[in-house]
């Protein structure tokens, strides 16, 4: 059997497809209430899943310390909080993007001043200041991060960008593309070996249906 930790929220709903079209009776998911752990029985040959529901940042934690076998996780919280762990497949959805943004018509870039940014991702934000040479001071917000530029608290944010609708609705726009984020599975690096054969198939399954499914 395969422990899996699933990202609750965002990634969640393709997620569970995505396993489905693998063959695993997702049916426990279907009216999940309040439950965080979850057996999925494989309808083939292949062996069972069992899948907990975390945060994406925990599943991190979870794979890492070999609680879970494998997770699914954006590449937004793999890029701040890196960590010990095998990135196994680029699984195609939860597609968005790490963008600086802030309120519409500025020049972000005029003056020589530090600039001053908010967001929920200080280490992503560091090292992309870092980059550009430019002095930074990181205000950490835990969310609705677009706040923090129409309050006048930061000269912008970096954050995630999907539809872009959450900053169009704020009076808000892209100054820049900081990298693309889409969801990842991740492994840890002794079940690998140990579960060797049940986990290079799941991977493989996981790979086909994947690059099958429409976003
Ligand atoms: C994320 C992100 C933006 C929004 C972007 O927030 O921080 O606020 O989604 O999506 P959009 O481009 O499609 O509008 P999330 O919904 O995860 O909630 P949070 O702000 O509470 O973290």
């Amino acid at each position: 059997m395969i422990k899996l930790a699933l990202t609750k929220g965002r990634i969640e709903k393709k997620a569970i497809e995505i396993l489905r079209q693998c063959g695993y009776d997702m049916r426990d998911l279907d009216d999940k209430g309040r439950k965080l752990l979850f057996n999925c029985p494989s309808s083939g040959i292949g062996d069972s899943l069992q899948i907990v529901l975390a945060k994406a940042a925990d599943v991190i934690t979870y794979v890492e310390h070999g609680t879970c076998d494998a997770g699914f996780v954006g590449r937004d919280t793999i890029m701040e909080m890196g960590g010990d762990f095998y990135e196994v497949l680029d699984l195609r959805f939860g597609i968005c993007r790490f963008a600086l943004a802030g309120v519409k018509g500025r020049d972000f870039y005029a003056g020589h001043g530090h600039k001053i940014i908010a967001t929920k991702y200080p280490n992503v934000t560091k090292k992309f200041f870092a980059s550009k040479n430019i002095d930074c001071e990181i205000i950490k917000i835990e969310g609705s991060v677009e706040l923090a530029p129409i309050l006048g608290l930061a000269d912008g944010i970096v954050d995630i960008v999907e539809t872009g609708a959450t900053l169009r609705e704020n009076g808000l726009e892209v100054y820049e593309d900081i990298s693309p984020i889409s969801a990842r599975c991740i492994a840890n690096s002794v079940s690998i070996k140990l579960k060797d054969k049940e986990m290079n198939s799941f991977f493989d399954n996981l790979e086909l249906n994947a690059s099958r499914k429409d976003d």
